[in-house]
């Protein structure tokens, strides 16, 4: 059930409880299946939530697939053959290190309860300490020695903090994969998994997309979907959830070439967060120091959460890990014939299996970044006209509503009028009619859910056909015929604009 958000050692936890709420009221994101109290690290999106999501979905989709000639998309099953999973390693080691409290009988991540001690020393002001720390857990870790990693937390004073005792049990792995069954009668079942990233999907389909769409290396295959794990703590909201979409694109290339490509992808990634609307102060690099088995390069694009910097999104270069694991297990061969010619040899580079550059950013993290930072709480007036102004100041071309039209009261031909542009407007950007309240509180309204334009219909509207446009950012109003609206909407609003900036 949904319990409190427990927020990292030292977050402004009252600034994330400020997003929960502000998400949850103006219908961007609500916990799944509240009447029965709600699922934990589920969510749903709500009527703005959609339309935001999809937006930074849609600017995803066509930074990759359109910006990039050689980027195609596919959408494959969450269901994929179960030999998937156990080729691209989920099965044997998609672990995660479990303890559980025996007198709260509650269940932590061992290395997030070491982390957050290591946080702790790090805020203290004692470095070395933290790094001493996590270098040691990350050598129990890579040893698999579940007892030493039990020993360090005994030894670090680390205590659960509902029962406050450390009477742990042993370290366990807990595989993060969920499992169910096909088949119509139980002796019939087969156990399946429903996938715990999107990747494998593109994976498996590699020599289908490169034969079909006549694909020469180097090209990705970009995909967007949902993924599921069964996160041992879920915390912080949607940063960490049991349901989630992925955004991944798989590059394949000519082995030896593979750093360029990550070099180019990670900077490529990045200029699309700031493109979007994430300021470059609150973004930032994570190289990895300790590489997982498949890679030899990785690096996450942070982003400065209310609970700190954290992953948003993860670029790494798999080398042929994952289409040689598939080609061993299928046996079918997932090579690839290159025929340009070799400078050194004079001869055609010929068969091989594709080096693998990575990009993966979750939409919900993503969506997640993007709300934090547009929520602004702002005073403005002076004296006794001072008063606390709270709006979304997200990107137009982001906004869920692009305009909402008002007529000033709801008399004398304003509303026919006000609806007249409504309809002119629709078929190019989502745009309301709003006549309830007074003016101000409908402005109010708008602000909140971040739409960039408010259109009032007013008396001189009757007479010359203008209307006085109110921007969100800045609550300037200025007056301009309503034959000007598309264009000067079509050109803030445009994904077009964001895409150039990439
Ligand atoms: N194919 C590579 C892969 O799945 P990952 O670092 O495990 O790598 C990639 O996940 C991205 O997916 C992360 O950077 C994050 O944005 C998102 N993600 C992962 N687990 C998540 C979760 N439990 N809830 C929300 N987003 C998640």
């Amino acid at each position: 059930m949904n319990t409190p958000q427990t927020p990292a050692a030292g977050s402004p936890a009252t600034s994330l409880q400020d997003i929960i709420a502000h998400a949850k009221e103006y219908g961007f994101v609500f916990p799944s299946s509240e009447i029965y109290d709600g699922l934990q690290a589920v969510y749903d999106y709500g009527q703005n939530g959609v339309e935001l999501k999809n937006n930074l979905k849609t600017l995803w989709w066509k930074a990759m697939t359109q910006l990039h000639d050689n980027v195609v998309g596919i959408d494959a099953s969450i269901f994929m053959h179960p030999l998937t999973w156990k080729a691209s390693g989920h099965v044997d080691s998609f672990n995660d290190p479990m303890i559980d409290n025996r007198d709260s009988k509650k269940r932590y991540r061992a290395d997030q309860l070491l982390e957050l001690k290591a946080e702790a020393y790090a805020n203290a002001g004692d470095e070395e300490k933290s790094t001493a720390l996590l270098q040691e857990m990350g050598r129990l870790l890579g040893d698999n020695d579940l007892e030493g990693v039990r020993n360090l937390i005994i030894a670090e004073g680390i205590k659960d903090p509902v029962s406050g005792t450390d009477n742990w049990t042993e370290v366990r792995q807990f595989n993060l994969m969920f499992s169910t069954q096909v088949g119509s009668l139980a002796e019939d079942a087969s156990l399946i998994y429903l996938r715990p990233e999107t990747a494998q999907g593109i994976f498996v389909n590699f020599l289908n997309v490169q034969k079909t769409g006549r694909m020469k290396i180097p090209f990705g295959i970009a995909q967007i979907g949902k993924a599921f794990r069964n996160e041992i703590v879920a915390r912080q909201f949607t940063f960490r959830m049991r349901e989630f979409e992925q955004m991944e694109m798989q590059f394949f290339v000519r082995p030896g070439t593979e750093m360029q490509w990550y070099e180019s992808w990670r900077d490529t990634r990045m200029k699309f967060h700031q493109a979007v609307g994430l300021p470059a102060d609150k973004l930032k690099f994570h190289i990895h120091e300790k590489l997982a088995h498949y890679a030899n390069a990785a690096v996450d694009i942070e982003y400065k959460f209310p609970f700190g910097f954290r992953e948003m999104e993860g670029i790494h270069s798999r080398t042929d890990f994952d289409l040689k694991a598939h080609q061993e297990l299928s046996r079918k061969k997932q090579q690839y014939f290159d025929n340009e010619v070799d400078p050194a040899t004079g001869k055609p580079y010929g068969n091989y299996i594709p080096y693998v550059v990575e990009t993966s950013v979750g939409a919900d993290r993503l969506f997640l970044a993007v709300f934090c930072n547009a929520f602004t709480k702002e005073t403005v007036g002076e004296g006794d006209q001072q008063k606390e102004r709270t709006y979304l100041k997200l990107h137009p071309a982001l906004a869920p509503i692009k305009a909402a039209v008002f007529p000033l009261v709801r008399k004398d031909g304003l509303p026919e009028k006000a609806e007249e542009i409504v309809k002119s407007l629709r078929s190019e950007f989502r745009v309301i009619y709003e006549e309830r309240d007074a003016i101000g509180k409908r402005y109010t309204r708008q602000d909140l859910i971040g739409t960039p334009f408010c259109i009032a219909v007013d008396y001189q509207t009757l007479e010359d056909n203008t209307v006085t446009v109110r921007y969100r950012d800045t609550t300037e109003q200025i007056r301009i015929p309503i034959s000007e609206l598309k264009a000067m909407i079509g050109q803030e609003v445009s994904m077009e604009r964001v895409l150039e900036k990439m």
